[in-house]
């Protein structure tokens, strides 16, 4: 099928007969109305008639009759497969046509929302899984991202006519949500500044094919303005965007082309008049203390605190994230988790940002009862079960823009020995250059694409080394494996970094102070004629870019 004309689509103000589709299918859907599909979360899946629907977990806190419901929802339309994203979002995936409309219809009922989903839209709005119980996270900042979430979501029609591509928002004030502010088309980080409370604004960061990195537009936006600075981000792109021109849409192709200086003096305009308009009072949170750290400490549950058990602000509290290998569940799985957050929990499920789950305000005391009740299903606390932190997109195997089969790679990895030795490192795997994974923001990372080693063209990836998002620094390509060498390679590089780490060099790091080319020496010389160092020449096509 002809690829659609996206800025077409979107003058025409993106007209569908979603209820149509139960009743012929989708043989009828023309480029365009395909694409105005994606702005409800009906994504075209890589197979004929079956789409991927998205559903947008706000903040990715689902309490559990959301859960409940999106279970028995993907068992009855979804093939049973529930995946996780890592903005936050649940993916059923093998929806037929006919099945779509009651599909959306049931999940409206449930109170969920798959509105902007795909697109070029107001994605998802991301909160830290944290925000409000963690010891870094300086206040509760879900309130202020569900209001962001669900004032620019009432503006779906409007905004996804007008905006050049879609936009991210990211919120949270740990350490790692600072890192995703740098890599979202907006990250609000939470602060507090004399006793107050509010946030430094970024804008402008992506990874994709052109990764590029948010610029600060503001030390502290204070919470009552937090809609008016995501209002004003909004028209400063719907007015400077490349709205005739999809591959160039993002907001860092906006900063890029006005510069930081001019970009913030037009946000700082846009805002200034964002703020004279009537905005809601933002609900109210407290700005949490330092905590009484040995209260919380001391109160200790079986098993002692880990990576997968933290302690939480309040003395015998605990947030407990469970390992979701991948991202990929089942309906079997999210009710018994479910139950476990109804019955030792808050009644919620938190949504990661690593694909996996967590579970908060848990008693220390009921920590093993839960570690003991996913046991039987193979599940652990994450850091428990020695597997690797990998994640990965859905990959060529439903995705229509995939070329590499992540999953796969993915499933591979989990058995690497160099990972198991080092469980911290994390691997992400985009099945092509668009980096739904963010493999530039992996220890290491591996991008879908057609590679030709040994005198041979394969699928494979391209190998990225070097990210640190905190100096800030992306990952880099060091070189090219095929599929069935992606083990084999990461065991050689974690080796490598073994034997040549300082102390507790990341290995990141490591990359930098070696050198990327010494790393692709080393591979040369492991992997032999199954290694080619530096990118794929251009003599192989990526793939289209049909975003
Ligand atoms: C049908 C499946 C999917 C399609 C067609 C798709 C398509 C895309 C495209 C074209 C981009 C690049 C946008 C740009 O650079 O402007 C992108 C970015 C992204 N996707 Fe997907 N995606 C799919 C599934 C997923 C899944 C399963 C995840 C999470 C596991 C995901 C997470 C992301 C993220 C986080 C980005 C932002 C990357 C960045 O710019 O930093 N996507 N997606
Ligand atoms: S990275 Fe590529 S293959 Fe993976 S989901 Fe995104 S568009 Fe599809």
């Amino acid at each position: 099928m002809a690829p659609p004309d996206i800025p077409a689509a979107k003058r025409a103000g993106l007209p569908v007969d979603i209820e149509r589709l139960a009743t012929e299918g989708d043989g009828w859907l023309t480029p365009e109305e395909r694409y105005a599909l994606k702005t409800y979360g009906v994504c075209a899946q890589e197979q004929e008639h079956v789409f991927m629907v998205r559903v947008r977990v706000p903040g990715g806190v689902l309490p559990t009759e959301q859960a409940r419901a999106v279970a028995r929802l993907g068992r009855r339309d979804g093939s049973d497969w529930l995946h996780l994203t890592t903005r936050q979002n649940l993916e059923l995936h093998w929806v037929e046509d006919v099945r779509v409309p009651r599909l959306l219809a049931d999940l409206q009922r449930a109170g969920l929302s798959t509105r902007s989903a795909c697109g070029h839209t107001m994605r998802n709005v991301m909160s830290s899984e944290d925000a409000g119980v963690a010891l870094d996270e300086p206040f509760d900042c879900l309130p202020d991202a569900r209001a962001v979430s669900d004032a620019l979501l009432a503006r779906s029609a409007e905004l996804n006519s007008s905006m050049p591509s879609r936009i991210n928002i990211a919120f949270g004030g740990s350490p790692r949500c600072r890192e995703d502010a740098l890599i979202n088309d907006a990250g609000f980080v939470s602060v507090v500044i004399d006793g107050e409370a509010g946030y430094e604004l970024w804008a402008g960061g992506s990874l994709g094919k052109a990764p590029s990195l948010s610029v600060q537009l503001s030390p502290f936006v204070r919470r009552a303005d937090v809609l008016a600075a995501a209002e004003a981000l909004v028209d400063v792109f719907v007015a400077h965007g490349s709205f005739d021109t999809p591959a160039k849409g993002r907001m860092k192709f906006v900063v890029s082309a006005l510069g930081p200086a001019v970009f913030r003096a037009a946000w700082d305009q846009a805002f200034a008049a964002a703020r004279a308009r009537p905005h809601p009072e933002p609900v109210a949170v407290g700005v949490l203390g330092a905590g009484d750290r040995v209260a919380i400490l001391e109160r200790i549950p079986t098993g002692g605190w880990s990576v997968g058990v933290r302690p939480q602000r309040t003395p015998g509290l605990a947030s407990v994230t469970i390992d979701i290998p991948l991202g990929d569940t089942n309906a079997s799985e999210l009710n018994l988790i479910a139950d476990l957050a109804d019955r030792y929990g808050d009644g919620h499920l938190v949504l990661g940002r690593d694909q996996d789950v967590i579970l908060r305000n848990v008693a220390v005391e009921a920590v093993e009862a839960i570690r003991a009740a996913i046991a039987p299903r193979g599940l652990t606390f994450l850091g428990e079960g020695h597997a690797a932190r990998v994640r990965a997109c859905t990959g060529s195997a439903v995705c229509a823009l995939g070329v590499s089969a992540a999953p796969d790679a993915g499933r591979s990895l989990l058995s690497s020995a160099g990972l198991a030795r080092n469980t911290s490192l994390r691997v992400h795997v985009s099945g092509c250059p668009n980096s739904c994974a963010q493999h530039q923001a992996g220890d290491v990372g591996l991008a879908g694409t057609k590679v030709r080693i040994g005198g041979r063209v394969r699928t494979g990836y391209h190998v990225f080394l070097g990210a640190a998002l905190d100096e800030p620094r992306v990952g880099e390509v060091v070189g090219r494996v095929a599929d069935e060498d992606v083990v084999a390679a990461t065991d050689a590089i974690v080796g490598l970094w073994e034997a040549l780490r300082r102390g507790h060099e990341r290995l990141g790091d490591t990359v930098a102070r070696i050198g990327h080319d010494a790393f692709a020496a080393h591979l040369e010389a492991v992997m032999a004629d199954r290694w080619a160092s530096g990118p794929e020449p251009d003599a192989v096509p990526a793939p289209a870019f049909t975003p």
